[in-house]
């Protein structure tokens, strides 16, 4: 971690300090006990395991041995030629591999079409709320996730923010694109890559001295337990902050969106028993896995720091700072994690975008008239066409790979 870091970090209100000196574990054991019942899963019914003990053993066994024979070169050549949900599997990639992912690729049984059509088609019209959610207003709170912030830091693309930013928002424009689950989409081809990369980290992290120092005692990292937390960072806070903003959401679509992300979780393996059935469910599910364990840590705020300062330079010169950049991603996340992820406080921008933002989903949802909205809110708007932009274009010849070591230290 570099001077500028130590001394952002000596200068985010002293949060850390709490949880005592750089580099020290904060909380990240912080998780309350699993008593949410597979009852209100998909499956309606599994073992009740706490997820925090469960991995994915069998693609876990295949990527390490993967790695250990020295075939994350050629597998990688390999995944760059699979784009497309209705393509078939490369031939050159090892046969056991292969076999896997032939698997890992369906649907499950109870994905429904119809519904993901209308999830698409919901994307569509409020791509706006749903990128800027998703793709800002997610990765400022991943890096409040201490273990996801930790992983991240210390492994390969740790060190590449740039690179790690593009990759990541090709799964998320693959999940908002209207063709995601169409055969020519290409959400089954990046959800089952990620899936694989996951494997990967679980087999290199562990032996990373930077991440087993803060592990705070896991000893393999992105258990089931982490992905449903990182899940929740994405469609059930999205829909918590619709909610909020009071965008109108028809149940029909409210319940397609959270199909989308449902079939979404079974495709990156997350295991169907742990999968929210209902909204309810899935709000229950928050409570429990994700609130709980947001914490602050230097390597989020180093992250932080990074992917604010990429979002600024991209949108600048077209007149967009770094004050503008911070306070929308506060508004996005709330005080109470943007302290934590140490952005800066920005006075003027956060009360011009707490009285404009509102004033501006209301007129896009023809509930208020024009003259209503302040002038203010049309620089606030194109900031976030411009972050929006950002996050869509981000991935452009770039493709999910295996890594095959860690960040270099
Ligand atoms: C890689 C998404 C959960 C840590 C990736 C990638 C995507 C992704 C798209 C590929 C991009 C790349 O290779 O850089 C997701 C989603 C999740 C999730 C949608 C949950 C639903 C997690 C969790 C952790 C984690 C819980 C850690 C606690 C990582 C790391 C990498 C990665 C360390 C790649 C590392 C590298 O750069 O070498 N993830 N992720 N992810 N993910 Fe996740």
């Amino acid at each position: 971690m570099d001077g500028l870091s130590r001394r952002k970090m000596m200068t985010t209100g002293g949060v850390l300090g709490a949880f005592g000196a750089l580099g020290m574990a904060s909380p990240a054991g912080a998780r309350s006990l699993w008593t949410w019942a597979p009852s209100g899963s998909v499956a309606g019914e599994g073992a009740g395991l706490d997820p925090e003990w469960v991995w994915d053993e069998e693609v876990d066994a295949l990527v390490a041995a993967v790695i250990d024979r020295g075939d994350v070169p050629r597998v990688n050549e390999e995944l760059v030629k699979w784009t497309r949900n209705d393509q078939p599997l490369p031939a050159g990639l090892p046969g056991d591999l292969r076999e896997y992912m032939e698997r890992a690729r369906q649907l499950p049984p109870w994905a429904d079409r119809k519904k993901l059509e209308t999830a698409a088609a919901f994307n569509e019209r409020r791509g706006i709320y749903l990128n800027l959610l998703n793709g800002v207003g997610g990765g400022m709170l991943s890096t409040a996730i201490p273990r996801e912030a930790r992983s991240v830091y210390y492994s390969k693309g740790g060190a590449d923010m740039e690179d790690r930013v593009a990759k990541t928002s090709l799964l998320g424009f693959a999940v908002g694109d209207l063709n995601a689950y169409r055969p020519d989409g290409k959400v089954v081809v990046e959800a089952v890559k990620t899936r694989l990369v996951h494997a990967a980290v679980r087999h290199l992290l562990p032996r990373s001295p930077g991440w087993s120092k803060v592990s705070g005692g896991q000893t393999v990292p992105i258990s089931q337990a982490d992905l449903l937390v990182t899940w929740h960072s994405l469609p059930t806070y999205t829909m918590g902050r619709l909610r909020e903003w009071k965008v109108p959401v028809p149940p029909a679509d409210a319940e397609a969106y959270l199909h989308l992300w449902q079939v979404t979780a079974h495709l990156l393996g997350i295991r169907d028993e742990y999968i929210p059935a209902t909204w309810d469910a899935a709000d229950a599910q928050y409570g429990q896995v994700l609130e709980p364990v947001l914490a602050p840590t230097p390597e989020g705020v180093e992250l932080t720091d990074i992917l604010l300062g990429q979002l600024a330079e991209q949108t600048s010169p077209g007149g967009i700072d770094r004050p503008l950049v911070n306070a929308l991603a506060r508004y996005l996340v709330g005080d109470r994690v943007a302290d934590w992820d140490g952005i800066p406080a920005e006075p003027f921008w956060e009360r011009a975008i707490a009285t404009a933002w509102p004033k501006l989903v209301a007129f896009r949802e023809k509930l208020i008239p024009l003259p209503l909205v302040p002038p203010l809110a049309w620089t606030i708007d194109e900031a976030v066409r411009q972050y929006i932009l950002f996050y869509l274009t981000k991935g452009r010849g770039t493709s999910i790979t295996l890594p095959e070591t860690n960040r270099p230290s």
